[in-house]
C-alpha cells in the first residue's frame, strides 16, 4: 500500500487548478473557475473549480471532489493509480508500505493494459536507437523524414523489428501475461490458438491520451512494398476508443490553449513537421473525418480551428460540407489551402519553419466567406447553379449554434452574393425549422440542443434596478417563447397552449407583436386548427419572422451569475416544463400587477397634488388592492417583496 506520507506530500504539493488544466481549459470567474463539463456533452459551462476548496463540481453530471477524485473519474482510474498518476506529476517519490500488504496490490484491467502499453513504448523507443535493425532501418527512415532528437523523444517514436514474435517474447520474458497481451492489440491470436506480433519492421508512432499515456499504436511501412496498408493502427480496446483520440493533443494542447486556435491536419507526420517547424497547436483525427466526440474534445482547449488541406485536393467540396459538423459543434472554421501537390509535412519542409508559418497566417480564410466566395466564382451568372450555391452556403450557416454569428455569416454572404439578407434569412429561417421538425420527430432528441430558459434577471441580482414595464416585456416574451416551443406539450393534463390560455384569460398583452402571436393561437385553437412556429415564419411579417425564429432558436446564456453566485444548476426545460408554464403564468402576472401599481402610483400623486381627494381614495384603494396580489403572487412564487 501506498503509505499515508506519500499521499500527504501529494496533497500538500499539487494545485487542483493545475491538476485539471491538463484535461480542461478553465477560465477564471471570480474566485472560482469554470469550463464546459468534461464528463458531459454541454453548450453552457457548467463545470467549476474552487481552488480555495480544492474541490471541482460538475453540475451537469453530478460528480464532484477532490483532485484525486477528478483524476480518477476523468482517467478512469483506481485511488492507487490516480495517486501515482499525481506524485509522478509532482515530483513526489512514491513509498510503499509493506508491512501491511506483502503481495503487488491488485490492479484492475484498465491499469493493466497502461502498463503493457507503456512497456511496449518503451521497448520500440529504445529498439529505434540502441539495436543495429532500428537504426539502420527505422532510424534513417526518420531522419531522411527530418525529424531530429527532440521530435523523436516528444513523440516517442520507435521501431518494431522484422520477425513474428520479437514483441511477445520479450513480454512474456518480463511477465506480462498473453491474454492481456492480446486485450492490448498488440498481440494477435490465431485460431489455431498461436499468436504473432502485430506490428513488425514497421516505424511506430505512439498516441497519448490527455495524461501522456500511451493508449495504441500507428504503424507506418518503410518501403514501397504492395498489398500492404501503408498504416497498420492499434484496434479498438478498453482504453482506446479511435473516435474519442486526437493525434497530437496530448503534445499540442498547451500551444492550443496559448494561441487560443487549432490546426486539423490529415497525418501523423503532418502533425510532427509543424511541430518542427515550430507550430505546435496542431491535431489529426488520422485520417477519418472528425467525430463529434473530437471536436468536443477541441473544445475543452479552444473553440478556434482551422482546417489545412492539400491543394490539389479534389474531393475538396466533400470535405467542405464534412466542415459543417465542426461548425454544429459551435467552434469557428477556418481554412487554409497549400499550393498543388503540397501537405504540412512537405510545404512545412520544403520553404522552412518562418515562411511556412508566415504562409499560415497569410493565407488562412474564414470557413463560411471562403465556401460563399468558392460558389459565387463557380456560380457566375448562371442563376440555377447561383440558387444551388446559396442553398448549400445557407445551410452550413444553419448548423452554427450562436444566433448573433449566424446573423453576421448572413450579412457577409448578402455582400459576398449580392442577394439582399431578408432572402437569406428566410432561406435559413426555412432549414432550421426543416431540421427542427427533423429532430423533433425522433424521439430521444438530445435535449441539450433545446432553447435554454430565461432567467428573471432582477432575481439574479436584486440590486439591479430593473423598471417594471421591462420586466412586463420580458415575462411576456418568455410567454409566447414557450408557446411557439411547448404548445402542444401536455402540462396539467393539458395542452400547455390551453393551460396559458386559461390562466392568462384576465391578461392583456402589452407588446403588440407577442399579442398578435398570442392572439392567433388562441383563435386558432378556438377553431380547433393547428398552428405553430412554422406558419408564423411563413405567413408573419418581418417583424413578426425576426422574432418568432430569434424566440425559436437562440439558446440564451444564462447569467454568469447563476451557476457562480447560487450554484444553481438548471434543468432541461422539457423535463420540468410544469413548473416552467406555471412559474411563468405567476411570473407574468406578478410583473402585470406591478406594473399596475407602477402606474396607480402616478395618479396617487395627481390626485394628492390637485387635491382631488375622491379620486385619491380610490387610487389608494386600487393600490391596497394591487398590494395583496402582488403579495399574494409573490408568495405562490417564493419571492420576498419589501412590505
Ligand atoms: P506519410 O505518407 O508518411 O507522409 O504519412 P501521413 O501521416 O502523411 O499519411 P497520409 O497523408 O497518407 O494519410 C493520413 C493519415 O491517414 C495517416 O496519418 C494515417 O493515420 C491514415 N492512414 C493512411 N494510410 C492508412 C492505411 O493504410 N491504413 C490506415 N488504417 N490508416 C491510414
Ligand atoms: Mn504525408
Amino acid at each position: 500500500m501506498i503509505t499515508r506520507e506519500t499521499i500527504e506530500e501529494v496533497k500538500n504539493r499539487l494545485d487542483i487548478v493545475d491538476v485539471i488544466s491538463d484535461f480542461v481549459t478553465l477560465k477564471k470567474s471570480g474566485q472560482n473557475y469554470k469550463a464546459l463539463s468534461p464528463f458531459n456533452n454541454e453548450k453552457s459551462p457548467s463545470f467549476f473549480v474552487v481552488p480555495a476548496k480544492g474541490i471541482f463540481k460538475d453540475f451537469s453530471s453530478g460528480k464532484g471532489g477532490d483532485a484525486f477524485t477528478f483524476v480518477m473519474e476523468h482517467e478512469k482510474l483506481g485511488y492507487a493509480e490516480a495517486i501515482r498518476y499525481l506524485a509522478k506529476k509532482y515530483g513526489v517519490e512514491i513509498k510503499e508500505d509493506r508491512t501491511l500488504n506483502e503481495s503487488k496490490e491488485e490492479q484492475s484491467e484498465r491499469e493493466g493494459l497502461y502498463i503493457l502499453m507503456n512497456f511496449a513504448k518503451e521497448y520500440y523507443k529504445n529498439i529505434l536507437t540502441t539495436v543495429d535493425e532500428g537504426q539502420s532501418i527505422g532510424l534513417s527512415y526518420f531522419r531522411e523524414r527530418g525529424f531530429n532528437d527532440r521530435t523523436l523523444e516528444k513523440f516517442e517514436l520507435g521501431y518494431a523489428l522484422e520477425g513474428w514474435e520479437n514483441f511477445s517474447k520479450e513480454a512474456v520474458t518480463k511477465g506480462y501475461n498473453k491474454e492481456l497481451l492480446e486485450k492490448t492489440g498488440l498481440v494477435v491470436k490465431k485460431e489455431d490458438g498461436s499468436s504473432y506480433d502485430r506490428f513488425r519492421g514497421r516505424v511506430i508512432f505512439p498516441v497519448h491520451n490527455l495524461a501522456g499515456k500511451v493508449i495504441a499504436f500507428g504503424a507506418r511501412m518503410l518501403g514501397k512494398e504492395k498489398n500492404q496498408p501503408k498504416y497498420i493502427n492499434s484496434p479498438e480496446t478498453d482504453i482506446y476508443h479511435k473516435s474519442d483520440v486526437l493525434y497530437g493533443l496530448f503534445q499540442g494542447k498547451n500551444a492550443i490553449r496559448q494561441q487560443d486556435s487549432c490546426f486539423l491536419v490529415e497525418g501523423y507526420t503532418d502533425v510532427i513537421s509543424m511541430h518542427q517547424a515550430d507550430v505546435e497547436n496542431v491535431v489529426s483525427s488520422s485520417g477519418t473525418a472528425l467525430t463529434k466526440n473530437q471536436i468536443k474534445l477541441i473544445r475543452r482547449f479552444t473553440e478556434n480551428i482551422t482546417v489545412l488541406f492539400d491543394g490539389d485536393s479534389a474531393g475538396i467540396k466533400a470535405a467542405l460540407r464534412g466542415i459543417d459538423m465542426i461548425l454544429k459543434g459551435g467552434l469557428n472554421v477556418r481554412v487554409l489551402l497549400f499550393p498543388d501537390n503540397e501537405d504540412p509535412d512537405s510545404f512545412s519542409r520544403k520553404v522552412g519553419s518562418s515562411e511556412f508559418q508566415n504562409y499560415l497566417k497569410e493565407h488562412t480564410q474564414d470557413f463560411v466567406s471562403f465556401k460563399a466566395s468558392l460558389y459565387a466564382r463557380e456560380a457566375g451568372n448562371d442563376p440555377i447553379r447561383k440558387a444551388e450555391s446559396i442553398k448549400e452556403i445557407i445551410s452550413s450557416i444553419s448548423v452554427i449554434p450562436d444566433p448573433i454569428k449566424r446573423s453576421v455569416y448572413i450579412q457577409e454572404t448578402s455582400h459576398l452574393l449580392k442577394i439582399s439578407e431578408q432572402v437569406l434569412l428566410s432561406e435559413l429561417n426555412k432549414i432550421i425549422i426543416q431540421e427542427r421538425r427533423k429532430t423533433d420527430k425522433e424521439s430521444h432528441r438530445e435535449q441539450v440542443d433545446a432553447p435554454e430558459p430565461l432567467v428573471p434577471v432582477d432575481e439574479i441580482d436584486p440590486t439591479l434596478k430593473i423598471d417594471a414595464q421591462s420586466l412586463v416585456h420580458y415575462q411576456e416574451r418568455e410567454t409566447i417563447r414557450l408557446l411557439l416551443n411547448y404548445a402542444d406539450q401536455s402540462v396539467e393534463q393539458n395542452k400547455l397552449a390551453d393551460f396559458l390560455f386559461h390562466e392568462l384569460e384576465d391578461v392583456e398583452f402589452n407588446n403588440p407583436l407577442f399579442k398578435e402571436i398570442y392572439d392567433r393561437f388562441k383563435s386558432a385553437a378556438q377553431k380547433n386548427q393547428l398552428i405553430d412556429s412554422h406558419t408564423f415564419l411563413q405567413e408573419g411579417n418581418d417583424a413578426i419572422k425576426a422574432i418568432v425564429s430569434d424566440l425559436i432558436t437562440a439558446r440564451y446564456d444564462t447569467s454568469p451569475h447563476w451557476g457562480d453566485k447560487f450554484q444553481i444548476f438548471i434543468p432541461k426545460e422539457k423535463d420540468v416544463l410544469n413548473e416552467m408554464a406555471l412559474s411563468n403564468v405567476l411570473r407574468l402576472k406578478f410583473r402585470v400587477v406591478q406594473k399596475m401599481m407602477e402606474d396607480n402610483l402616478l395618479k396617487v400623486k395627481h390626485a394628492e397634488s390637485s387635491g382631488n381627494w375622491d379620486e385619491l381614495d380610490q387610487a389608494l384603494e386600487m393600490q391596497t388592492g394591487l398590494k395583496k396580489a402582488e403579495s399574494e403572487l409573490a408568495g405562490s412564487l417564493g419571492i420576498v417583496v419589501a412590505k
